[in-house]
């Protein structure tokens, strides 16, 4: 069939799917993923003009620039018009009344995430820990160099960063939270027993990512400290929150400052490891990683890695919340909608 044949098609197609979507329950969104979605009509009716001949171009690409304007505007039309209904439902369904005068100060609750940071640093200072605060805009050193990241180095890549434009030095709004282990070691002397939780930042987003997370980093440095230093202090924190019967586990893998490495998982607080959606069936959850600090480390901040030895760990304390709070989706944490927070008083 000709291009330009079909486009005809496609512009009948759409008036009688329309039309039936009026008549239908379909959302604008599934209506959009199958016109202008990546394996759309309207994309692969595009991808197909590559092939029309020269002289039909014109003429075919005018009718579906048309084709596609109609789309667009009947999408948008239909999209303001789902939001509008969302409105009227969710204010119908919650009885608020927006023309009520606003009462300050009688409600509101602390936030999931500002809930966990809290416990967090209830149990770690109980251990004995210190709370360190790092900064969020940071230089390359401390996010990266002096980490044990070398220049082009690839584990780079996993932390697919936000740099501030404009910068002679480079500035990157810090990845980890791992940074503060760079900050307090040039600051101070072993021994060192510190956390430092905070807000970092990757390009990344997706049920189980947010471009703007919150970690939390665990440094101890001192004569003698070993793995076993590490596993205890992961299974005891780890227990507290989640409950006695839970179970770790060490992956060994690659960070660039520590050596050996390992992710830390926990058995799946949604299914208790039996397997889920939550877990892809696999009953663990990865909450973050560990291992010894790396003797490049130490000589980056001058420590004698012959007399010294130390554990760090990272984690989620986003995922940490939501796997304690029973959250399908993260990114609930982050829709600003205060029935979510009301849900805690108990935690208060
Ligand atoms: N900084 C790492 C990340 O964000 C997590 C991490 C891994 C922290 C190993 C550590 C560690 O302290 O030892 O992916």
């Amino acid at each position: 069939m000709e291009v330009v044949e079909k486009i005809s098609h496609l512009m009948h197609r759409f008036h009688s799917e329309a039309a039936e979507f009026l008549s239908q329950s379909e959302t604008a969104e599934s209506f959009r993923i199958r016109w202008l979605g990546k394996k759309g009509a309207i994309t692969e009716i595009f991808e197909e003009m590559k092939t029309v001949a020269k002289e039909l171009r014109p003429e075919a690409g005018k009718q579906i620039h048309a084709l596609r304007q109609k789309v667009e505007s009947f999408l948008e039309a239909q999209q303001k018009k789902e939001s509008e209904q969302w409105i009227e439902a969710t204010i119908a369904a919650r009885h608020i009344d927006p023309t009520l005068p606003v009462q300050f100060g009688s409600q509101g609750a602390l936030h999931p995430v500002t809930l966990m940071r809290h416990r967090l640093m209830e149990i770690f200072q109980r251990y004995g820990f210190s709370i360190y605060e790092g900064p969020e805009i940071e230089s390359d050193f401390y996010n990266f160099s002096a980490l044990n990241f070398q220049a082009e180095h690839p584990a780079r890549d996993m932390q697919d960063t936000f740099f501030l434009a404009d910068q002679s030095t480079p500035l990157v709004l810090r990845t980890h939270t791992s940074n503060a282990q760079i900050h307090a070691m040039l600051q101070e002397k072993p021994p060192i027993r510190l956390i430092s939780p905070g807000k970092v930042f990757r390009v990344d987003s997706d049920a189980s990512h947010t471009p703007a997370f919150h970690q939390l980093e665990c440094l101890v440095v001192d004569r003698r400290i070993s793995m076993a230093h590490l596993k205890g202090m992961i299974d005891a924190f780890v227990q507290e929150i989640f409950g006695s019967d839970i179970r770790t586990r060490f992956r060994p893998s690659y960070f660039p400052f520590v050596e050996p490495g390992a992710e830390i998982d926990v058995a799946c607080t949604l299914c208790r490891g039996k397997g889920c959606q939550t877990c892809s069936q696999t009953g663990w959850l990865e909450i973050g990683g560990c291992g010894m600090v790396h003797p490049n480390v130490f000589e980056a901040v001058n420590y004698d890695s012959e007399e010294y030895t130390g554990f760090a760990f990272g984690f989620g304390i986003d995922r940490m919340a939501m796997l304690a709070y029973g959250l399908p989706d993260l990114r609930q944490l982050f829709e600003g909608d205060v029935s979510l927070h009301r849900q805690f008083p108990l935690y208060q």
